[in-house]
């Protein structure tokens, strides 16, 4: 959370850096500002709210200069304000951060005692004072950084600019992303190559600890122990990076549309090339050597492992504990001896996440990451990590990560169920040959857009909603749940369809819609008892369901959406469209921000 730029540039930097945030901004929207050297003295412009806010605001107040860092913000410490957005300025210098600065406060007191006062609520304010404090005290503004990184706990990614420094920032990070970016006389520094992607395709990833000395022509880096480092300047594909809406109203729009694409492409990465075996080295991950699996994640990815967790079980057998992040990462939990432990995350670098894989780092036998930006930490942190190539995933809330995860993830159980000797050669050929048609049938789901859109349209008048599945269903159902709260503010919760009867049904009446996903699987009777049990008292059932289901329901449901066909064990993967679509009419109909809702941010590297 929180995005950072730096550019030392041949041109005027502020559109360059404006343009950066705006690719950013999926970080956070709280604030943006930036900070240039402008005759050479640092001068700021910073407004709250979205970066169009700022883009106005430099329309009438132009920032001049060569030589500049912006921030995008996810407010932590401090309202959104003016006085609390980035950079932060203390005499000579001016600073952007991401990340928490967990000892802020003892720092604070110090300079208090030293009588220097704050003007701001933020943990970055102390930073840029202690700099001017040693700055003062004759170091230069090397040392100064220095000096002041080493006294710093907490994560942190910053980039600092100097008065009269015209050719000069510094980075430095620990515990959230940065980037340098290497242009033709011209330097960059940002949260992840996708913000630099149209500036240059050379990249160099800092590791953790590590300090940049920047200018237009060099990067001198040392490591967390002061050496000097020498770190890979790698080439990035620009394409993959470029973020634009190719035509649609949102990003989340173009990214739902994208799936039947990015699906086919993380199969054809997993598949052998006539498609009948999962292609994973041997010698790299064998689940015959594990008797557990962990799985750990947050939010939309968390929903993805509690997925996984049944197919693990019940194609490989392999018993699989699923957890929440923050709490795993707290609660201790002893690591049985042959455990694998798997981490599954979209950014790579949610920390809550990064935090559980460095408690079972020395515990479990074997750390497996999924994971969609492939130099994230826990990408690097991870023994084996598996891109799950969706691409760049620019909308807050979830959703082609989200079907890319579960593909992975399936591929995986496939893979153990045949390491461990638990599934047939047919049944093997069966499920691959399903997994193959996939984007078609996805295609055709997407093809039953007009019908969500009309379903929505009557969902967006309710205040509250409630989800039911059973077995690989009910993730599907939490999923639904969170997108539809997450983007149109509509109050949603998802039950276990047995569960129903142990509290929720309380909560039935004429204005509640029940959205019950139930392809005609084993379970499908059951969830049709749950249903009637809604449907008796009044509750209003929206039925997500296949052309067999749909008939052996009859026509009582209140709406009945029929999805193709699919064999049971990819439900899943189908069901996330309705899921999506039905969350994403119902708050363009509510006039909701589909793209950044309120509060949110999508890459969460704070507690
Ligand atoms: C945030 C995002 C979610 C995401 C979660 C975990 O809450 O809004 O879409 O599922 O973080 O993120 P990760 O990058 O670890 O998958």
């Amino acid at each position: 959370m929180c995005g950072i730029v730096g550019v030392l540039g041949k041109h005027e930097v502020a559109p360059t850096l404006v343009e950066a945030l705006r690719r950013l901004e999926y970080r956070g929207y709280d604030s943006a500002g930036i900070a240039t050297l402008n005759d050479g003295r640092l001068d700021r412009r910073r407004a709250v709210g979205k970066l169009v806010n700022l883009s106005d605001l430099l329309v009438h107040e132009p920032l001049p200069g060569k030589a500049g860092i912006g921030h995008t913000r996810w407010a932590t410490h401090g309202a959104p304000s003016v006085t609390n957005a980035h950079p932060h300025q203390a005499g000579p210098v001016a600073v952007v951060h991401n990340g928490i600065i967990e000892n802020y406060r003892d720092l604070r007191a110090e300079l208090a005692e030293a009588g220097i006062a704050h003007e701001t609520d933020t943990d970055t304010e102390t930073v840029a004072l202690l700099v001017r404090m040693h700055m003062e005290k004759g170091e230069s503004a090397e040392e100064a950084a220095r000096s002041v990184i080493d006294k710093l706990d907490g994560a942190y990614a910053l980039c600092f600019l100097f008065d009269g420094e015209e050719d000069l920032m510094i980075a430095a990070r620990k515990g959230s992303p940065l980037a340098i970016g290497h242009g033709d006389g011209e330097m960059f520094v940002g949260s992840d190559a996708i913000a630099l992607a149209p500036l240059t395709d050379r990249i160099t990833y800092l590791e953790e600890g590590d300090i940049a000395v920047v200018t237009r022509t060099s990067v001198v880096i040392t490591d967390r122990y002061g050496n000097a480092a020498n770190r890979e300047v790698r080439k990035i594909q620009t394409a993959k990076a470029m973020v634009d809406k190719a035509g649609h109203k949102h990003f989340m729009a173009k990214e739902i549309a994208e799936q039947p694409t990015v699906i086919g492409e993380a199969l054809q990465n997993y598949l052998s090339d006539d498609g009948t075996r999962v292609d994973l080295p041997q010698e790299a991950l064998n689940f015959a050597a594990y008797d557990r699996l962990s799985l750990v994640a947050c939010g939309t990815a968390y929903y993805a492992c509690l997925t996984a967790k049944y197919w693990f079980e019940q194609l490989a057998g392999l018993p699989v504990d699923v957890d929440i992040a923050s709490e795993f990462r707290y609660r201790e939990p002893p690591i049985p001896q042959n455990t694998a432990a798997l981490f599954v995350s979209q950014s790579g670098e949610t920390a809550d996440t990064l935090a559980a894989l460095r408690y079972c780092d020395g515990r479990a036998a074997r750390i497996l990451s999924v994971v969609n930006v492939s130099e994230s930490s826990i990408a690097r942190e991870s023994d084996l990590a598996l891109p799950i190539h969706a691409g760049a995933e620019i909308g807050v809330a979830s959703t082609k990560a989200f079907t890319c995860q579960l593909t992975v993830l399936l591929l995986l159980a496939l893979k153990a169920a045949g390491d461990r000797g638990m599934i047939t050669t047919e049944r093997m050929a069966d499920l691959l040959s399903a997994l193959r048609g996939l984007p078609a049938t996805i295609n055709n789901a997407l093809e039953l857009d007009g019908d969500f859109k009309k379903t929505a349209r009557r969902l967006a008048e309710a205040d509250n909603a409630l989800f039911l599945g059973r077995g690989l269903m009910f993730p599907l159902a939490l999923e639904g749940a969170l997108k539809l709260k997450e983007i149109s503010y509509i109050h949603a919760e998802a039950y276990a369809s047995g569960e129903l009867k142990h509290g929720p049904i309380a909560l039935i009446d004429k204005k509640m819609p029940v959205v019950v996903m139930a392809p005609k699987d084993a379970l499908f009777d059951k969830t049709v008892s749950n249903m009637q049990e809604v449907m008796a008292r009044g509750g209003k059932v929206l039925l997500i369901t296949d052309r067999p289901g749909a008939e052996a329901a009859g026509g009582d449901a209140w709406i009945t959406l029929t999805l193709p066909q699919i064999d049971p064990v990819l439900s899943p993967i189908l069901y996330a469209i309705p899921a999506q679509l039905l969350a994403y009419h119902t708050a363009v109909a509510k006039g909701t921000d589909v793209d950044q809702p309120r509060n949110l941010a999508k890459s969460v590297t704070v507690e």
